[in-house]
């Protein structure tokens, strides 16, 4: 089996529904169900003996070892984190707890675990670590894209968050051997995104008539990756990278933040068009920039295509219309993550399905 962190969270659950769509080996599932976590991503897993559910701290040093104990996972996949740039910069405390903290007691009870393994699983087992472009700071327009020897040069609590923990990950395989396998991902978009982060937040505030606020002038520029192409490059990256080594995962799909909002108007206009029969894209709000708000990530994924074969699957005109759909299709799941009623999921949906430490 595999040890998934944060599996309920956006990436995180859709890796994991994924990964039992396409195999049979079963996922334990740790998640601290913060604000983040929603075990309604999961309803389609209730019942199934191959996803079992402990809601606890990447943390809790006494947790981490008695699961692995018990489980005695082949890998360990990295999910958990606090991943909101606008709450780092209220509220950096969490992302270091986390982020950093929580992934150096994760790296320790995984090396107590694996150095006492017999010798052909030590020798296959596998800590994968998901991480971000955002490590590598800003780019120019000019700039050539992020490649894997860009230097580290992180500007928001969160992302100096996660670059200090890539640094632990990479040193727990220098100093002790630990194989492990970073990857640092674009921007997802997809299915379970939470709308605090902009292409759910567009699409939610839009239905609801409420303004869709841009940041500055808008032109600050990402690369989106639609979620699933993520967890089939993480999948592959488990399965075939070469240990202490990073990959970079991304789209090849630059674009400005008011082109994605003017996209999501565009798809609503056509497939939810408003009762006044106004063009959404009315109501675009300019509104105070992010402080420190990087211009520019661009991802250049040519090592994990030329190394491990990897490429995505999506277009942005395919992924984003999948995604508008998937809001559209599922009123339900975005009326309680607005209401908050989804955190009452797993009293009274998941039952005893959830084990708590
Ligand atoms: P998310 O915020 O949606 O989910 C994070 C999950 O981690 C939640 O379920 C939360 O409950 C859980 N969690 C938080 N703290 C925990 C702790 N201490 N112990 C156990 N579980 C905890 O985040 P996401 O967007 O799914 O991102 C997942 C990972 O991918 C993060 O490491 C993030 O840095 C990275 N990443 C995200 C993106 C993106 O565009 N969303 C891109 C590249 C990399
Ligand atoms: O690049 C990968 C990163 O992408 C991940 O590591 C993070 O976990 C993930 O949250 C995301 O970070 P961003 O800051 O890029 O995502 P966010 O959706 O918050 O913002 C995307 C861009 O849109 C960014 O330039 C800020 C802008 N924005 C965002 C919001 C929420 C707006 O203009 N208005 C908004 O309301």
């Amino acid at each position: 089996m595999i040890l998934v962190t944060g599996g309920a969270g956006f990436i995180g659950s859709n890796f994991v529904l994924d990964w039992l769509a396409a195999s049979d080996e079963p996922v334990l599932n740790l998640d601290k169900l913060t604000y983040a976590g929603n075990l309604a991503n999961l309803a389609a897993l209730q019942g199934d003996a191959r996803h079992r559910f402990v809601q606890g701290d990447i943390g809790d040093r006494a947790l981490l070892e008695r699961l692995l104990a018990e489980h005695r996972p082949r890998a360990i996949v990295n999910f958990a984190a606090e991943s909101h740039v606008d709450r780092s910069i209220h509220g950096p405390e969490d992302f270091i707890q986390t982020n950093v903290l929580g992934t150096f007691r994760l790296l320790e009870a995984a090396r107590h675990y694996w150095s006492a393994l017999p010798a052909t699983e030590k020798e296959a087992f596998r800590f994968l670590h998901v991480s971000t472009d955002e490590v590598y700071g800003t780019l120019a327009p000019q700039d050539p894209a992020f490649a894997e020897d860009h230097k580290v040069e992180p500007n928001s609590p969160y992302s100096a968050s996660k670059a200090a923990s890539d640094h632990l990950v990479r040193a727990w395989h220098h100093t002790y051997g630990l194989p492990v396998l970073t990857t640092n991902c674009s921007n997802n978009y997809g299915p379970y995104h939470f709308p605090e982060k902009l292409i759910p937040l567009m699409i939610v505030n839009a239905l609801a008539g409420k303004p869709l606020p841009v940041y500055g002038d808008g032109m600050q520029v990402r690369d989106w990756l639609y979620v699933k192409d993520h967890c089939s490059a993480i999948r592959r990256v488990l399965a075939a990278g070469r240990p202490g080594e990073t990959y970079n995962v991304g789209g090849w799909n630059e674009k400005p933040n008011i082109d994605i909002v003017r996209t999501v108007c565009a798809l609503l206009d056509e497939l939810r068009p408003r009762a006044d029969g106004q063009p959404y894209a009315q109501q675009i709000t300019y509104v105070k920039d992010r402080p420190g708000h990087d211009r520019r990530y661009a991802i250049d994924a040519r090592k994990i295509e030329r190394e491990l074969g990897w490429k995505p699957q999506e277009t942005f005109e395919t992924g984003i219309r999948k995604t508008v759909r998937w809001y559209l299709d599922h009123p339900d799941w975005v009326a309680q993550v607005q209401s908050g009623a989804y955190r009452d999921w797993v009293a009274t949906h998941y039952g005893a399905a959830v084990t708590s430490p």
